[in-house]
């Protein structure tokens, strides 16, 4: 049995292998509303065989939307629609978290009614968000955000601590903390996106308040070992380069070491920008953090197994494989080819190029079975 193969616990958790499913965004929640619904429980139920599932980002109040169609955790109705998705998760025998997400001045003013995106600083993007206008969806440039008072950083901690409950409330086995790929947490993580001069911003320990602040509210919901926090520092675009920000995720990370968090997710690569990850950052990271490290950013099984080996982690989690192969581990365990995913069908739609993808563990379990 490879080490890919091999069992591990997370927290309470018994992971029989460590092939975790990324978090994706689909944009395929009922609308009104942005509620998880019964085809998004199929979906996550199909994949249920990840060693743990990580859902796509789930806005933690409606200022934390930026794209259409993503769902909430922040009303009643989208915490039934959860429970939809957690049950049909755990009758398939998976594990699934909750990631927690606030976009920050990735957003438009259209999903606020006509007002400003919020941000540490009043600095823009330069990205595009995904929007659909009269049922279409396209890429429409974000909005000039406005930079947050401190009352309003409070809120959203409160936000964040909310649906964490929400999420437990709802079946979750836990929760990931989105702090990565330029949203509100990496905004404020970062100088190229906090010019605050408060509590807030300013020096690394300022930098990284909001995020700790964060991640103790929702450990002290729902405890440190159902807790997780994504960051991705050697990811630069939306106007994210900064000098910095390798020291500032090593100083969270031993932030988030004192609160006791279940793991730390290094997401490597957006879609194919992965720079490559320096060997010292992965070697200060484990010393910074006890807990469990994710990989993930274009792994194949054998990327996988080496970066284990090595030691630098201890899950791997595949985001685009896991899209049109749900039955992806079974799939690297018996050394079946993988599907290709349509791309054309990632963002928003139905059942077409979501659910319809079929497992190969069928005519696997066919041919296994003549075997004997
Ligand atoms: C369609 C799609 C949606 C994504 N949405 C999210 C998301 O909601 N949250 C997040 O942290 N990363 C998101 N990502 C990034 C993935 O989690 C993952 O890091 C990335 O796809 C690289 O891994 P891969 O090469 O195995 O696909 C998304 C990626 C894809 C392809």
């Amino acid at each position: 049995m490879t080490s890919l193969l091999s069992p591990l616990a997370l927290g309470p958790l018994e992971l029989p292998h460590r092939i975790v499913m990324a978090p994706m965004t689909r944009s395929r929640s009922a609308q009104p509303g942005n509620i998880p619904w019964a085809l998004n429980a199929e979906y996550y139920a199909q994949r249920a065989s990840a060693a743990l599932i990580v859902t796509e980002a789930t806005q933690v109040t409606p200022r934390g939307q930026g794209y259409s169609f993503t769902p909430g955790i922040h009303s009643a109705a989208q915490i039934e629609g959860w429970r939809l998705v957690t049950d049909a998760v755990h009758a398939a025998g998976g594990r699934i978290f909750a990631q927690l997400w606030h976009v920050g001045r990735m957003s438009h003013a259209d999903f606020h009614g006509g007002q400003a995106p919020v941000a540490p600083s009043a600095l823009e993007s330069g990205a595009r968000i995904w929007m659909s206008v009269d049922g279409v969806g396209t890429m429409v440039p974000t909005s000039p955000p406005r930079a947050l008072t401190i009352d309003e950083i409070h809120e959203i901690v409160a936000d964040y601590r909310r649906a964490a409950a929400a999420a437990v409330a709802a079946g979750f086995d836990g929760v990931e903390i989105h702090g990565a790929n330029g949203y509100l947490i990496d905004q404020f993580l970062r100088t190229t996106s906090n010019h605050r001069t408060d509590a807030y911003g300013g020096d690394i320990p300022a930098r990284i308040r909001f995020a700790v602040e964060v991640a103790a509210a929702v450990a002290d919901e729902i405890g440190g070992e159902r807790v997780g926090l994504r960051v991705s520092p050697q990811i630069k675009a939306r106007n994210m380069d900064c000098p910095e920000i390798d020291d500032a995720v090593l100083a969270l990370a031993r932030e988030l070491d004192r609160l006791e968090l279940a793991y730390m997710h290094l997401a490597e690569a957006d879609w194919d920008d992965a720079p490559e990850i320096p060997e010292l950052f992965r070697i200060r990271l484990r010393a910074a953090f006890g807990g469990r490290i994710i990989v993930a950013g274009g792994y194949t099984a054998a990327r996988a197994e080496a970066i284990l080996d090595a030691g630098y982690a201890d899950l791997v989690a595949f985001g685009r494989p896991f899209v049109a192969n749900p039955d992806f581990p079974q799939r690297v365990a018996r050394e079946i080819p993988l599907a290709p995913l349509d791309p054309a069908s990632l963002y928003g739609g139905d059942a077409a190029g979501y659910t319809d993808y079929p497992a190969a563990t069928v005519v696997a379990a066919t041919a296994h079975r003549e075997d004997h």
